[in-house]
């Protein structure tokens, strides 16, 4: 596996394969790098777990980090993204770690020799790290059985790339999905049903995927105000949920608004194991794409 950009195209078995190294990598067993190998992390937009967890991940690894510094660089100079990753290939760096606006980004740099691309968020389409650790932590949740699940999808649908890779992965194990949120966040996706507002459904479902409501990528503002009720979870609308139900949240969290603030120390709230394992998740994937271990 040359790259590392999209949930799409996995098997169930690379998928379970890539969280055996997860755990790997969580026990202190991952191989690491004897050799000099650059890595360099692009994040033409905003990010605190990606970036800060490939940094570590990449420390840990032994490779030399190196960090663009987008708003003062040549892309404000209208450089585009390919041309600055043959621009930095020619310093020897062989890895990427790519966050853009842009959906598909990566489509115009991976025919480029010799480098590895890893995607680390692209626009509204996919966060294939985000959904190799948000798995991982369900697995390591139900013992390493999510078959038959039911999962309930909450929130900014439309706009979420890591709900677009949740759906990509969670289809793999072959849950039941259902999902929850106003017209104007809701995307129709086959298999996916709709239901009308949280309460009627949160006491069925073993897992709850809740995503932030991203102003940032709003034409017009969204008014909050009684989100929460109908839309987001509280103390009060989970207190009847089965004995194993966990909720998960990518962050940042739009606290009062898909979570009440009620809910944020409570024991099926997933979001700070999802982030530990945030960084076990990339130094799995940086492993496999450079060949460290094999998938
Ligand atoms: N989940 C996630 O992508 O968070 P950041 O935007 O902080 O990286």
């Amino acid at each position: 596996m040359q790259h590392f950009t999209s949930i799409e195209n996995l098997t169930k078995e690379q998928v379970l394969s890539i969280c055996k190294y997860i755990k790997d990598a969580k026990d202190g067993r991952l191989p690491t790098f004897n050799e000099k190998v650059r890595i360099c992390n692009i994040f033409n937009e905003a990010s605190t777990r990606t970036l800060l967890s490939f940094k570590v991940a990449e420390d840990n690894l032994n490779m030399t980090s190196l960090d663009f510094m987008s708003s003062s660089s040549s892309l404000t100079k209208g450089e585009t993204l390919r041309d600055t990753v043959e621009v930095l290939k020619q310093y020897q760096i062989t890895n990427f770690v790519i966050r853009d606006s842009k959906n598909e980004y990566y489509k115009d740099l991976v025919d480029i020799d010799g480098i590895h691309v890893i995607n680390g968020g692209d626009g509204t389409n996919q966060h294939p790290t985000q959904a190799m650790l948000d798995i991982f932590s369900l697995l390591e949740h139900f013992d390493f059985d999510i078959e038959n699940k039911k999962v309930l999808f909450i929130g900014d649908l439309i706009n979420s790339r890591v709900f677009h890779s949740n759906v990509n992965i969670l289809r793999l194990f072959n849950v039941e999905m259902y999902c929850v949120s106003p017209d104007e966040f809701y995307e129709d996706i086959e298999g996916i049903t709709r239901v009308d507002n949280v309460q009627d459904i949160i006491n069925e479902v073993d897992i709850c995927c809740a995503y932030r409501i991203q102003h940032e990528r709003h034409a017009n503002t969204f008014d909050t105000n009684g989100y929460n009720q109908k839309y987001g979870l509280s103390l009060e609308n989970i207190e009847n949920t089965k004995s194993s139900f966990v909720f998960t949240h990518p962050g940042p969290v739009n606290w009062g608004v898909e979570l009440n603030e009620d809910l944020k120390n409570h024991e099926k709230n997933l979001i700070l194991r999802q982030v530990e394992n945030g960084m076990y998740t990339r130094m799995a994937v940086l492993a496999i794409v450079n060949n460290l271990v094999e998938v």
